[in-house]
């Protein structure tokens, strides 16, 4: 994007003249995703007990970020590193500057390494942290342990330029904590591996019919009830007779807890998008206060996995009431743009005999339910706007008429992202048989239980976020892509790690690389060099076979 500095151009000129080339080189440049443009140059540069790192302006943000790759230093390699104000790039020193002409990308970077030092620069303190973890990647993967670069493995960043910028400006991965809870503490280390990686959303989905796993003050029960389930289904809960474990499974998140999580991810630039489902998936909503459904009957939380009858009555104000309140303390959790309303799966049957429902129907001029579904979802549309709060919905949102501000989340194949892109609306593109990271990734006999599916490694990999059909115009509609960890069949982060790794890196490379940089057997070997990372990190990555041995991925 911006041309090579002068610098850069003699490290290169002295390697292309030393003849021999270093061994196994190109491993120690094993980044995912890749950077847009990188020039591996001969020589390291070698962090010691005098290397200093500056910064400039100074700030408290800026000092943070830095603090990341010192943090991480001091600890493996037992070095001082202090940080200072400074941009003279001078000798011993990292140097981390804030500079407009380094990228037109908010996340753009540019690195160079060479013997002398390492200079980073980004138009904004995100771009800088994305180029830090570019570092992180660039040292021996004993960086990550304490102590590790400290017996007989060199503190060294191998020469190189580095241009980058991310393709899409929406790279999210997904956690669904209702079907199964997972702690703050796991939860924290999820966006960890996801911010290596430059992920910059994190989608949280909080409430479904399993469990309510975020607090509201003003409807206590939501978490006293909603959180708590008696008892989860054992195996494949295809159809009766259904065997359960008989152990409560529960949990929740405090709004302390949750704001510790928007603050936790901001500080690595992941925006936390929060999923408060509506108007099916509702069943943990309607166990705690049964004036929410069309029966007012009282439910259990349900204890086995798919999709119920029981939704929010559309006809009654009372439960409108319920969801501004509910969205507008969690609008103040979330500084985010978007809140998620889900929208999906929700069936029409109690609406169709419910006198409320139907009345809201004929007194709004509206066809039918599929129309009172958009219409729900419009006016809870309206509200959030006005909250200055924009709306992301499943596809399912376009049936019946689209919201006129929403972004669709197209997971039920592309469609949905094309529909809206042509309509003028933005949308993510997240389809079950690219994205889908609760589905098998190696053949189903050899694997844990799963809810089905084969999306192997190359499958994510090979998926294009932009559709050939949609025109330049409409193409530009296309925010991103994401990975979905679903957890019917996932009950610790063990298990989740190993459903989500490496297949979250191959969504993560697709968001960012361009495309005709990708190439999956290359991104195989950086892979491959990048474990060692991940073992001393302790991460449980899927190691089974990454090709699409069912054929061809598309
Ligand atoms: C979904 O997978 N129900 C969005
Ligand atoms: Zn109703």
């Amino acid at each position: 994007m911006k041309g090579i500095p002068l610098t850069a151009l003699l490290v290169i000129i002295t390697f292309a003249g030393c003849g021999k080339k270093e061994e196994n080189m190109p491993e120690k440049y094993s980044i995912i995703p890749k950077p847009v443009e990188l020039v591996m140059a001969r020589g390291n540069f070698l962090i010691d007990s005098k290397t200093e790192l500056t910064v400039y302006p100074l700030s408290d943000e800026i000092t943070r970020v830095a603090g990341f790759l010192a943090g991480m230093l001091r600890k493996s390699a037992s070095v001082p590193l202090p940080v200072s104000e400074g941009a003279r790039e001078g000798r011993n020193r990292i140097v981390m500057v804030i500079d407009t002409a380094a990228s037109d990308s908010p996340e753009g970077y540019t690195l160079l390494v060479t013997g002398r030092n390492i200079v980073l620069k980004s138009p904004t303190p995100s771009g800088l942290f994305r180029g830090v973890q570019t570092i992180r990647q660039l040292l021996p993967p004993e960086a990550e342990t304490e102590g590790g670069l400290t017996a007989g493995v060199a503190a060294e960043v191998p020469s190189c330029y580095i241009s980058d910028y991310p393709r899409f400006s929406y790279r999210g991965m997904h956690l669904d904590v209702c079907r199964h809870f997972f702690t703050v503490d796991e939860v924290k280390r999820y966006i960890d591996i996801l911010a290596l990686h430059k992920f910059n959303t994190f989608h949280w989905h909080l409430t479904d019919d399993q469990g309510w796993r975020i607090e509201i003050k003003k409807y206590p029960e939501l978490t006293v009830t909603g959180s708590q389930r008696k008892e989860t289904l054992i195996g494949h809960g295809g159809r009766p007779p259904f065997t359960y474990d008989g152990t409560p499974h529960g949990g929740y998140y405090t709004q302390e807890q949750a704001r510790e999580i928007v603050k936790y991810a901001a500080e690595r630039y992941i925006t936390v998008i929060p999923e408060i489902e509506m108007p099916g998936h509702a069943v943990a909503a309607i166990a705690s206060y049964p004036w929410l459904s069309c029966t007012g009957n009282r439910l259990n939380v349900q204890t086995r996995w798919g999709v119920f009858d029981d939704v929010f009555c559309a006809g009654r104000d009372t439960v409108f009431a319920f969801l501004e309140d509910v969205l507008d303390e969690v609008a103040d959790i979330f500084p985010s743009d978007y809140i998620h309303i889900g929208g999906d799966e929700c069936p029409k049957v109690r609406w169709e005999n419910c006198p409320a429902c139907q009345k809201r129907i004929r007194e709004e001029g509206l066809e039918d339910e599929r129309e009172l579904q958009s219409w729900f979802v419009t006016r809870m549309e309206k509200y959030l706007n006005s909250k200055g709060k924009r709306i992301i919905g499943w596809d399912e949102i376009l049936e019946g008429g689209l919201a006129p501000e929403a972004t669709v989340m197209s997971w039920r194949g592309i469609n949905g992202g094309i529909e809206a892109a042509r309509m003028g609306h933005d949308a993510i593109m997240t389809p079950t048989s690219f994205a889908y990271l609760d589905y098998y990734q190696g053949e189903p006999g050899g694997e844990p239980l799963a809810i089905g599916g084969y999306v192997p490694l190359e499958k994510v990999y090979s998926f294009e976020p932009l559709p050939a059909e949609l025109t330049p115009d409409e193409q530009k509609h296309i925010l991103g892509f994401q990975g979905n960890l679903w957890t019917e069949y996932i009950s610790t982060i063990s298990h989740l790690e190993y459903m989500a790794f490496p297949r979250a890196f191959a969504v993560a490379e697709t968001g960012w690389t361009p495309a005709l940089k990708k190439d999956f057997e290359e991104f195989l070997s950086r892979l491959e060099v990048l474990k060692k990372r991940y073992d001393l990190m302790k991460i449980n990555y899927f190691k089974g076979d990454y090709r699409d041995l069912r054929g061809q991925a598309e």
